[in-house]
């Protein structure tokens, strides 16, 4: 039995100027090295080039189409990944649009891995943009775990300094989100390595 540890990949889903989103980030990259169990890496799309007009054809019948100079860093960082945590506020009680360009932009990259939610925003917290998420992930064949974490009206939780002002609750749904990530990381890996060798 290989001890490689899981990769997991932190998303941070908004891009916009001056966005909260990297301090969210930031809390649950630290909760997610003290549990200890993945190797987390922490993809920020800000840093990709994600533009709205896709490839021509679908990716059901081209899952890896040419994508932008721009973006292949991210897809590789995609590729490596085991699970994904993916940190998102409500737009418009949904999904940022960068957040879904990625999405879109990418296929074999999400199928058959596990997929957590962190959210925040005012009064939703984030929950509909992750319910719309479990919808599109559900597409893409991944499967998205029960637990997550969620800070509504943010801005009340954490001071100046990006710190939570009552950390605890939010550390042990931390610690349940990546308990059940890391099961279902490990099957699914498990599985696509037996299908590998098939
Ligand atoms: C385009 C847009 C739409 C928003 N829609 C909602 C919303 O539907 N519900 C909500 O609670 N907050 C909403 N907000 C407030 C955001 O949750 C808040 O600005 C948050 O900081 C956004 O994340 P970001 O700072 O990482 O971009 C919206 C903000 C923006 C910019």
């Amino acid at each position: 039995m290989s001890h490689t540890p899981l990769k997991l990949a932190v998303i941070i889903g908004s891009v916009r100027e001056g966005r909260f989103g990297p301090v969210v980030a930031s809390w649950f990259t630290e909760q997610a090295r003290r549990h200890g169990s993945f190797e987390v890496d922490v993809i920020d799309l800000a840093e990709a080039h994600l533009p709205l007009d896709l490839p021509a054809v679908p990716p059901a019948l081209d899952p890896n189409p040419p994508r932008p100079d721009g973006m292949a860093e991210l897809t590789r960082r995609l590729d490596e990944a085991d699970a994904f945590v993916i940190v998102t506020p409500d737009y418009n009680r949904s999904v940022p649009a960068s957040l879904k360009a990625a999405i879109d932009w990418h296929f074999t990259q999400w199928n058959a891995k596990a997929i957590g939610f962190v959210g925040y925003s005012g009064a939703s917290g984030g929950l509909l943009a992750i319910e719309h998420l479990r919808q599109i992930f559900n597409e893409l064949n991944a499967h998205t775990v029960r637990n997550y974490v969620s800070f509504p009206r943010y801005y009340l939780l954490f001071d100046d300094e990006g710190t939570l002002l009552e950390p605890e609750e939010p550390a042990a749904a931390a610690t349940s989100l990546l308990d059940q990530l890391h099961w279902w990381a490990s099957a699914l890996a498990a599985a696509r390595s037996l299908e590998a060798m098939a």
